[in-house]
């Protein structure tokens, strides 16, 4: 982490155009002129983003004994919102230039902190200095029906954070895990807010989707835990390959907290537009559990053993949006180079995350090789995310696989056909090594140990 401005990377046009070259992320509906704010992933963005969840679930859940995993539902009781605080208080403040129409939300206005780091004199636009309208509350909780007459049916909301679903199976969690705090409910799933200004390709959508988890500990030891899970949520980025500069920790002002929080701290990346919000952790206190228990008249409290009472426990969350974490992980591992007088993009993405982690390249397309590189194909295919590629030069290839992140190529050549070995080239350094077919595996697990 650093203070002082870190250098800016690739733009987002160029991540964006790359991105729909190669089949990462497409813009919605895009034959119809698209639909605003939406975006679908592709063959190589869906790889990318399971396995940036299969990364956070394997840390979160899997590698760790005090943290459970749950899936609810994104419909749920409009009761859950009414206790939670999100039909009264879920909402932006927004303005309108009484100029050029266009909308800010205020708090994007007042702490620089938005987006486009959006600098202006109080009270005026942004863009074209004009006169702000008084801000308006704007309800970002989407409203739908349940049932088949629109008129008659209940009102139903789309969950604006995964969170509630925990809280409201606390006491299901508890009773059927025997869990002792302190310990953590883990959910991804998909999460909806109709946002004022969206934008910045993925950065702000108003369908998006969350991994969120509520750490549940014993009141009083919540300012310990709330450093500890800054922390470790910091490394998690670092250890999975971002840099160290582009990241930092920021503290909210009083003003920021959303209602149910008693401090929240940003993971900040550096982002093309500036600083922003990469994932927040916030400090939830026993506001949820309590509101919860108020509103269903259902107990949902912990009985502590040692004191022999029943306690709430207080809650540390740490929570991000799953697409805003894509946009990092491609814009961090961007890089263009110049090798040998060409240009050469690569994305240097950490093997748990390339969404190809080996491409079989066989030298020509000549009859001759192509049984020896389908059955290196075959070979590796059942152990790792692996592409044949047998189309144009072998530089192109390379390039493109050097483009979507792929951190291994095995390549197939005419000499393979007499000493049965292959050269494994590695996609940063660019080095190249000749195994025996028989160690190939072995060979591969070394380079490729996070992986698999
Ligand atoms: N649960 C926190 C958030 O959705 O931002």
């Amino acid at each position: 982490m650093s203070e002082e401005t870190p250098t800016p990377g690739v733009s987002l046009d160029t991540i964006a155009s790359l991105c729909k070259r190669r089949g990462f992320i497409f813009q919605s509906s895009e034959i119809y002129g698209g639909f605003e704010s939406t975006w679908d992933y592709g063959p190589l963005g869906v790889e990318l983003k399971r396995n940036i969840k299969q990364a956070w679930w394997k840390a979160m859940v899997q590698d760790r004994d005090d943290i459970v995993g749950l899936d609810s539902s994104i419909l749920m009781s409009p009761k859950v919102w009414e206790a939670s605080g999100h039909l009264s208080n879920f909402g932006d403040s927004l303005v309108e230039c009484k100029s050029c129409q266009r909308r800010f939300r205020e708090d994007e206005l007042s702490h620089h902190k938005a987006v486009g780091d959006i600098e202006s004199a109080a009270g005026a636009c942004p863009e074209c200095g004009g006169e702000l309208s008084e801000p308006r509350q704007f309800k970002t909780m989407f409203k739908t029906f349940v049932g088949p007459v629109e008129e008659e049916a209940a009102v139903a909301y789309l969950r604006p954070e995964t969170a509630q679903g925990i809280f409201v199976n606390f006491d299901n969690v508890l009773n059927s895990t025997r869990k002792k705090l302190p310990f953590g409910i883990a959910q991804q799933g998909k999460s909806f807010r109709n946002e004022i200004t969206t934008g910045n390709f993925i950065f702000r959508t108003r369908e998006f989707e969350q991994m969120e988890m509520e750490y549940f500990v014993k009141p009083g030891t919540d300012e310990e835990w709330y450093q500890y899970w800054r922390q470790e949520r910091l490394n998690w980025f670092i250890r999975l390959g971002v840099r160290p500069e582009r990241l930092r920790l920021r503290e909210h002002e009083a003003e920021e907290l959303s209602h149910y929080s008693s401090g929240t701290s940003d993971i900040e990346y550096f982002f093309p537009m500036g600083w922003a919000e990469l994932e927040g952790i916030a400090k939830r206190t026993d506001f949820d559990l309590k509101a919860h228990a108020a509103a269903s008249g259902k107990r949902l409290d912990y009985f502590d053993e040692e004191s022999g009472e029943h306690i709430v426990p207080y809650v540390v969350e740490p929570a991000l949006g799953v697409d805003r974490c894509v946009l990092v992980f491609l814009l961090d591992a961007y890089e263009e180079e110049e090798v040998r007088g060409e240009q050469r993009t690569l994305l240097r993405l950490h093997p748990a995350l390339a969404p190809v982690k080996i491409a079989v390249l066989p030298l020509s397309r000549k009859d001759t090789l192509a049984p020896t590189a389908r059955t290196v194909y075959e070979l590796l295919r059942p152990r790792y995310m692996t592409q044949f590629d047998d189309a144009q030069s072998i530089g192109r290839r390379y390039r493109r696989q050097d483009e979507i992140g792929t951190p291994l190529c095995v390549t197939v050549d005419f000499d393979t056909l007499e000493d049965e070995a292959v050269t494994i080239r590695e996609r940063d350094s660019m080095e190249q090594v000749r195994v025996p077919i028989a160690g190939l595996l072995d060979a591969i697990s070394e380079r490729l140990p996070d992986v698999g």
